[in-house]
């Protein structure tokens, strides 16, 4: 049933420690039909939230079993009340009164979200039916940033020819300034360690070590810089991390021209960590490569959090869906 082998590869891992993830968007036949594949594969414990009546009869009637899936419609939920009080004491002093509490908790991302605060899910996909902000700003708003004064940001597992590499930022920072390109690369060499790719990090611009000029350049030059000090902190040092920039796409990625135009670059020629100046740079690339280049993209899965939450395309396949839950499941197994 799922055609990627990558793919089939994660749900393996995932069956080792079984995660309860949270998928809010019941309404969806590729939700749902992912959460049949992930259940027949007893690859993660499901939760979907939607009409239970409505969910049941498009199981049944595709004869599909039911166990591994526990089915919520969070107007009737006993837990209703708990999630709104939770989500009033977190937002209250941002101004959320009672009566929006109240309102936004029936919102199934939040939801979904006030779920995970509350341990009784380890991580949530949706994002099938609505827009990356409107599915991650619960999380950015009650899960928050794994650490202080740290931007979450995402990224995507692109698979070229079978051969992941981890691209980041593609979904979440516009404009990154100095310090946030730096904690997105130190987050995306993090995320590479955990999906077993070697965190070799470029720092891309359109300028290899000097050849081009700019604001951006030299942006892009200041992270670099910051993102290397970091790495001789005691949190990083022993990681295995090589990061290094100003570098051409292709000076990361093609050891000829990696050899011409940055010789002494440990990264240049062996990139598998790919960070990208800007939002607009990282989402175009991605594209690019999935509709022409042929690659694999998932994502945009977040990083940096303090539990994994992710957003899927609106134009995902069923098996998108199974592969951000089967990814989720590893981000959470921590
Ligand atoms: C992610 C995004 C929606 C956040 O925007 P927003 O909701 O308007 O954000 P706000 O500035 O209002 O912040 C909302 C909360 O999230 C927090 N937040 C925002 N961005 C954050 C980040 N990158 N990391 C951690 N927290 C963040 C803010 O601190 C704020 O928290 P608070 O309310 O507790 O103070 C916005 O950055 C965005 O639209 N990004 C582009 C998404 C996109 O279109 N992607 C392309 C398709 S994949």
């Amino acid at each position: 049933m799922i055609k990627s082998n990558y793919i089939k590869s994660l749900l393996q891992k995932t069956k080792q420690n079984l995660k309860t993830i949270v998928l809010p968007e019941g309404e969806d036949e590729r939700v749902l039909t992912a959460a049949h594949i992930i259940a027949e594969e007893k690859a993660a414990k499901i939760i979907i939230l939607g009409k239970v009546a409505e969910m049941t009869a498009f199981f049944a009637k595709n004869n599909w079993n039911t166990d591994g899936i526990e089915f919520i419609e969070p107007e009737k939920s006993p837990r209703l009340g708990e999630y709104t009080e939770l989500l009033y004491e977190l937002r209250k002093e941002k101004g959320l009164t009672h009566e929006d509490a109240e309102k936004l908790a029936l919102n199934y991302n939040y939801f979904g979200t006030l779920m995970i605060k509350s341990g009784h899910a380890d991580g949530m996909v949706s994002g099938a039916n609505h827009s990356t902000a409107d599915t991650v700003r619960p999380a950015l708003q009650i899960i928050k940033s794994a650490k202080k004064g740290h931007s979450a940001s995402s990224f995507f597992i692109m698979l070229s020819d079978n051969k992941p590499y981890i691209f980041s930022d593609c979904g979440i920072i516009i404009n990154p300034t100095d310090k946030e390109l730096c904690d997105i690369a130190l987050d995306a060499a993090e995320t590479a360690i955990q999906f077993g790719i070697e965190p070799n990090v470029a720092m891309l611009s359109f300028s290899t070590k000097g050849s081009g000029k700019g604001d951006e350049v030299e942006k892009v030059k200041r992270a670099t810089a910051l993102a290397k000090e970091a790495l001789q902190s005691d949190e990083y040092k022993n990681l295995g991390i090589k990061l290094d920039g100003e570098l051409q796409a292709d000076a990361a990625l093609d050891s000829v021209v990696a050899a011409k135009k940055a010789p002494n670059s440990e990264v240049a020629g062996k990139a598998r960590v790919l960070i990208f100046p800007n939002l607009e740079a990282g989402n175009i690339c991605y594209k690019m490569l999935q509709r022409l280049g042929g690659c694999e993209a998932y994502g945009p899965i977040l990083q940096g959090l303090n539990a994994p939450v992710n957003d899927l395309s609106r134009g995902c396949f069923a098996e998108d869906v199974v592969g951000a839950i089967a990814i989720t499941c590893l981000q959470a197994t921590k």
